[in-house]
């Protein structure tokens, strides 16, 4: 049986135990999460371990990252999972602050990272990037870590992450953890518990959209085109289609030539209540995994 992991949840409480490890001489790995853990959040922390020798989960649910119509007060929970499946992964210690650590009554700062997070879920969810900003540099300067591991499946997400470490020169190495899939090409997700049946067998169609669009522009298929076929295709099978757009890699500029530099396809789409988020690169191999 795995051990016990140990779950602080205060600042103090954590930083003590980091100072010990640093006095021990170790380099130290965060993987923040909202909890809800699946084999996604797993494969970074397995990332982790190979770049540090302790590995500290977070989990919170930040409240100021969803929009008061999204689904803060639905999102699902599972501290017992979580402490099962972190103690599994080989991780070392659960941070677990509540609200009130985090959010002073009176607290009023706000990071706001321009460029990449405009546009995408960005134009979406409008509230999105800067609630994400500001926990993530909270947990940041807690915890202090050597290095982080955040996934690609939230590609806008870790641009943002690595422009505000870049901007603010915080002395963190960020490392991209690639997408986890189902067998049929649907990407992990905690929100892919809200799909019903009927759209659990529906949802594998976003992947092979973005798929089929990336390998066509690899081929030579104008990109609009390619586009517009893919938006074709999720419209007709129930999706709702927030965007769907190729945009460059290292900074999510628009872009039509993929000859200029490396790209990505992105898409965010509903079924039913459910908003899926997905991305393919239409040339892996010319693109970077570590800042
Ligand atoms: O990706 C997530 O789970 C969250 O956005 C994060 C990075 C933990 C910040 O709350």
């Amino acid at each position: 049986m795995a051990k016990r992991v140990n779950t602080v949840h205060t600042v103090e409480d954590l930083r003590e135990i980091v100072a010990d490890w640093r006095a021990e001489g170790h380099l130290v790995g965060l993987v923040a999460t909202m909890g809800a853990l699946h084999e996604g959040h797993t494969s970074l922390i397995g990332i982790a371990l190979e770049h540090a020798s302790r590995v500290i989960v977070s989990i919170f649910v930040n409240p100021t990252q969803f929009a008061p119509n999204e689904d803060f007060a639905a999102y699902p929970r599972d501290t017992a999972g979580d402490n099962l499946k972190v103690a599994k992964s080989g991780a070392h210690l659960i941070y677990a602050p509540n609200n009130e650590q985090m959010y002073a009554s009176d607290f009023s700062t706000q990071i706001f990272v321009g460029g990449v997070s405009d546009g995408l879920c960005g134009a979406a969810r409008p509230h999105f990037f800067s609630g994400v900003a500001t926990v993530v540099a909270k947990l940041f300067l807690q915890a202090m870590p050597d290095i982080t591991v955040f996934g690609e499946k939230d590609y806008q997400q870790l641009l943002v992450v690595k422009r505000m470490v870049r901007d603010l020169d915080l002395p963190i190495e960020i490392v991209h953890g690639p997408i986890v899939r189902e067998s049929d090409g649907l990407a992990l997700s905690s929100r892919n518990a809200y799909l019903s049946e009927a759209e659990r067998a529906v949802a594998p169609l976003l992947n092979r959209v973005i798929s089929d669009i990336a390998s066509d522009v690899g081929e030579g298929r104008a990109v609009a085109e390619s586009l517009e076929a893919g938006r074709v295709r999720l419209d007709s099978t129930g999706f709702l289609v927030d965007y769907l757009e190729l945009r460059g890699a290292e900074n999510l500029a628009p872009i039509t030539d993929i000859a200029e530099r490396p790209a990505r396809v992105f898409v965010a789409a509903h079924l039913g209540s459910t908003r899926l988020i997905d991305n393919v690169a239409i040339n892996p191999s010319t693109e970077q995994r570590r800042t």
